[in-house]
């Protein structure tokens, strides 16, 4: 018997068949929203309080009312109950949008309440090799706008980002602006070189992964130099060592960039070290 998956909508835990969200949905008309993705791991969500910090600095910025994020922490684990996720992988997905009202550029009138949806679901882990091996990465210009730093639901760049990877066999979309390397189309970008970690500095170019802020604290624990500075393209085929980093892809190593190997095209020592340091992080 298929078991019914339940999500929570502004405030009530109903049925996923039954979730609705009207058209005039600001979410659906203008992608006005911000959205989380929280790693569950045996039942248990992964950093949820940074993940709960980003969604609430990122309602700040585009100014919608917090609906009570502090919350939503206690949703999280009432749905992983629900849904009979207390073992294996899963996902906590988490959306805010700045609410329903007849369609026009400006804000809402006061008081229009944000849509708040919560859904949890089991998570198919990528293949192992994939992280033994490593995976190929692609370039492409970086078409989005420049507020990359907060995770708002309008992701039409890095969907066709990910999809010319998908196209191309590869596992990741690297975006390029002004002749840099800044992040992934799902994932930030660490690269090696003389043994120390290199990643874009967090700006608005760049999400600010809760995934890559742990990584730079499990490095810097390993005595492993972190450097937050620009690579640029030329460079980032010199590099020893490329992975990436986020909350569905943890640290994977990037072995082949536009068809070229890096280094060796081996996963190198620095990413395995950190890739275990993740894991007996978790
Ligand atoms: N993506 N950069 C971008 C553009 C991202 O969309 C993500 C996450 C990351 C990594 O951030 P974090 O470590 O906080 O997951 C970096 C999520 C997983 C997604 O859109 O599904």
């Amino acid at each position: 018997m298929e078991s019914i998956v339940l999500v929570y909508l502004n405030g009530e835990i109903v049925p996923h068949e039954e979730a609705r969200v009207p058209v005039d949905d600001r979410g659906f008309l203008f992608a006005d929203g911000v959205y989380e993705v929280v790693r569950v791991y045996d039942g248990r969500p992964f950093l949820m309080d940074a993940h709960l910090q980003r969604l609430r600095d990122g309602l700040a910025a585009l100014r919608i009312d917090d609906p009570g994020a502090a919350g939503l922490a206690a949703v999280a684990e009432r749905l992983l109950d629900e849904n009979g996720l207390r073992d294996g992988d899963a996902t906590v997905y988490i959306q805010v949008t700045r609410g329903a009202a007849p369609r026009a550029h400006a804000f809402p009138p006061a008081g229009t309440p944000p849509t708040v949806y919560v859904a949890a679901k089991r998570f198919a882990r990528h293949p192992a090799e994939y992280y033994r091996d490593g995976v190929a990465a692609i370039t492409v210009p970086d078409t989005r706008w420049s507020r990359c730093d907060i995770k708002s639901v309008s992701l039409l760049a890095n969907v066709l980002a990910n999809q010319a990877a998908k196209d191309a066999g590869a596992f990741e979309a690297l975006f390029v602006r002004d002749g840099i390397v800044l992040e992934g189309s799902l994932s930030n970008l660490f690269a090696v070189y003389d043994g120390a970690l290199f990643t874009y500095p967090a700006s608005n170019y760049i999400l600010a992964g809760i995934t890559r802020r742990h990584v730079i604290g499990l490095a810097s624990a390993l005595g492993i130099p972190v450097v937050e500075a620009p690579v640029p393209l030329d460079r980032l085929f010199a590099a020893a060592e490329l992975f990436l980093s986020g909350t569905t892809t943890e640290v994977l190593p990037v072995t082949r960039v536009d068809g070229r190997d890096i280094a060796t095209g081996c996963p190198g020592p620095i990413t395995l070290r950190v890739q275990r340091a993740f894991r007996e992080s978790i």
